[in-house]
């Protein structure tokens, strides 16, 4: 995820008020929210419902007191789910608590959260709470950031005789809520996340700004998917069935969000055909921002592709010392990444 630091700085650096940022692949919509508080308008993509629901939570968030009748609503029919409950595969009897496991279905069932902001922005605190250490989550233990294989977590209990804990949903959902609210409700501009392939969304964009009903965007911020790097489906599965997703891990969903990446001619050919779109949506002097992986493939893919849909622009490349937190770190399983700087950022301006 982009740190907000950088956003925020990458925007007022680029933009000026009333101007229009897109972020093709948006993820958790870090950049759009950065651009919304400073007054541009944002037009972000992304494919994993996951972003959708977290970018859009920021981005348009709802009155606490809705958020807190919804979960009072949750709580008061996650019963009528008992039955649903004690069907579910044996992963989830081993990780939550047979009330947690109602209040669940209950959430899956009865959030909205494609169309409702109180809905979206309940879903997004389950979501968060979903796994991770045990009393800062509903779940049994398990490591926060990606959910891990059942049959892997169930062996893992079972050795330790770990059992999933008692949680007061209400009290624990309630503390989560205040936290998100404490500051208030950020003023979001126009500004949102589209849920979809960035390949099919953005034309809807483009013919807006080709029949002149939209103005072109100045800048254009992203960080694609690194090749071989990152399934956005496996490391997230359990999230994902929150949404309505299988119940267990499933290859045919893996490969609707890209899988990992693997294939170089697919990975260039997705690239080519967003920043294609991209390009028409953009105006003629807007800068271009992709943050990306040093390492060879990702990097000469991505450069290649830049440099191919934008010709007429300068690249200034700018090497990122090892951030806190990046798609490497986070996610390769074999420990530390093999080098030590693992961004970079390409950065095309007029010449
Ligand atoms: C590196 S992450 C972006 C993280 C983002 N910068 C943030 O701050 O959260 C790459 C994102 O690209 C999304 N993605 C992959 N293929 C896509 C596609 N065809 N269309 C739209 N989004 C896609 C993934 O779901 C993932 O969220």
């Amino acid at each position: 995820m982009f740190p907000t630091t950088f956003t925020d700085w990458a925007i007022a650096k680029y933009t000026g008020v009333g101007d229009t940022v897109v972020d093709p692949f948006a993820g958790r919509g870090s950049a759009m929210f950065s651009a919304a508080i400073k007054g541009r308008s944002a037009i972000g993509v992304d494919i994993n419902p996951l972003g959708y629901v977290y970018a859009n939570a920021k981005l348009k968030p709802a009155r606490l007191e809705a958020v807190t009748a919804k979960l009072e609503f949750l709580a008061e029919n996650a019963g009528r789910y008992r039955t649903d409950a004690d069907a579910l595969p044996a992963f989830f009897h081993h990780c939550y608590s047979p009330k947690v496991c109602e209040f669940l279905l209950a959430a899956r069932r009865n959030l909205d959260w494609r169309r409702a902001n109180a809905d979206r922005v309940l879903m997004a605190l389950v979501l968060i709470s979903l796994h991770g250490k045990q009393g800062r989550a509903l779940s049994n233990q398990m490591r926060q950031s990606t959910a891990m294989a059942p049959d892997y977590c169930i062996r893992w209990w079972h050795e330790r005789e770990m059992e999933p804990p008692e949680v007061d949903l209400v009290a624990f959902l309630q503390r989560r809520i205040g936290w998100r609210y404490v500051h208030g409700t950020p003023q979001a501009g126009k500004a949102a996340v589209y849920l979809g392939d960035s390949r099919q969304q953005l034309s809807r964009f483009v013919r807006e700004v080709e029949d002149g009903k939209r103005t072109k965007a100045r800048l254009l911020i992203t960080s694609p998917p690194y090749l071989g790097v990152t399934n956005y489906y496996y490391d997230q599965w359990l999230r994902l069935w929150l949404l309505g997703g299988p119940m267990r891990p499933n290859a045919n969903v893996s490969n609707h969000y890209g899988g990992k990446f693997g294939n170089e001619s697919r990975y260039r050919a997705l690239l080519d055909q967003v920043f294609r779109k991209c390009r028409r949506l953009l105006a003629d002097d807007a800068v271009i921002y992709v943050r990306t992986d040093q390492r060879e493939s990702t990097y000469r893919n991505t450069k290649a592709t830049l440099e191919s849909v934008f010709p007429e622009k300068r690249i200034v490349e700018q090497s990122r010392p090892l951030p806190a937190q990046c798609q490497t770190k986070a996610y390769s399983r074999g420990g530390a990444p093999k080098r030590a700087n693992c961004e970079i950022d390409l950065i095309l301006e007029p010449r």
